[in-house]
């Protein structure tokens, strides 16, 4: 199976929501060399045993019913930031939350490609719950660095709904708008 960063950002995204986080921040940092994300939940957070077993391939909770991918969540994650020398770091505390960074190498052959970041970053508003998601996207290129910033609360308070499929078309075509922007800006 072929992933994208952007599914790999949907992966930990919904490890955020699934732990019931209240709010879920995402910071998305690019250049010519990188693509560093930064998930952070305020959700149940794990202990150090957890912790371990959430970075072991072969462990899910089981809790869940089982999905439709193949991907195996953490694990598929830290092994490509691994085999393309990129880097994997997460923290979490019980109770309390997790932050998840994943830096990928864009120099590197074997890193899957950025794909369709509006698309995904359309599909994490959509997804359905009471959370906050606070996004702030940054790109840094030949003519300078750019960024933008925005809130679920604020996209919903525009939209009205974000579950229906009329939604998630303007989502997509706002965060379209921004990309485009942001790369006029900078590249
Ligand atoms: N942000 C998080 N907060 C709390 N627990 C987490 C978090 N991320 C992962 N975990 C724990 O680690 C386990 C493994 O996560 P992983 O994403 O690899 O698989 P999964 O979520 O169980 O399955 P899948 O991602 O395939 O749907 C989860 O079942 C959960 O118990
Ligand atoms: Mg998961």
């Amino acid at each position: 199976m072929h992933k994208t960063l952007g599914d790999f950002l949907a992966d930990l995204f919904q490890n955020g929501v699934e732990a019931g986080a209240q709010t879920v921040g995402v910071v998305l940092d690019q250049d010519e060399r990188s693509f560093t994300m930064t998930v952070t939940d305020n959700g149940k957070g794990m202990d150090e045993d957890e912790l371990v077993r959430a970075q072991d391939p072969f462990y899910t909770d089981g809790v869940k019913h089982r999905h439709r991918k193949v991907g195996l969540g953490l694990p598929f994650v830290i092994q490509t930031t691994r085999m393309t020398q990129g880097r994997f770091q997460i923290s979490s505390r019980k109770g309390q939350g997790t932050a998840v960074t994943a830096v990928f190498n864009l120099e590197h052959w074997d890193t899957p490609p950025v794909g369709d970041l509006p698309a995904t970053l359309g599909q994490l508003m959509a997804l359905g719950g009471d959370h906050e998601v606070m996004v702030v996207r940054r790109l840094r290129g030949p003519k300078g660095a750019g960024s933008y910033e925005v809130k679920r609360s604020e996209l919903l308070e525009a939209l009205g709904s974000l579950e229906d499929l009329g939604s998630l078309t303007l989502l997509r075509e706002y965060f379209r708008d921004n990309e485009t922007k942001l790369t006029e800006e900078t590249q």
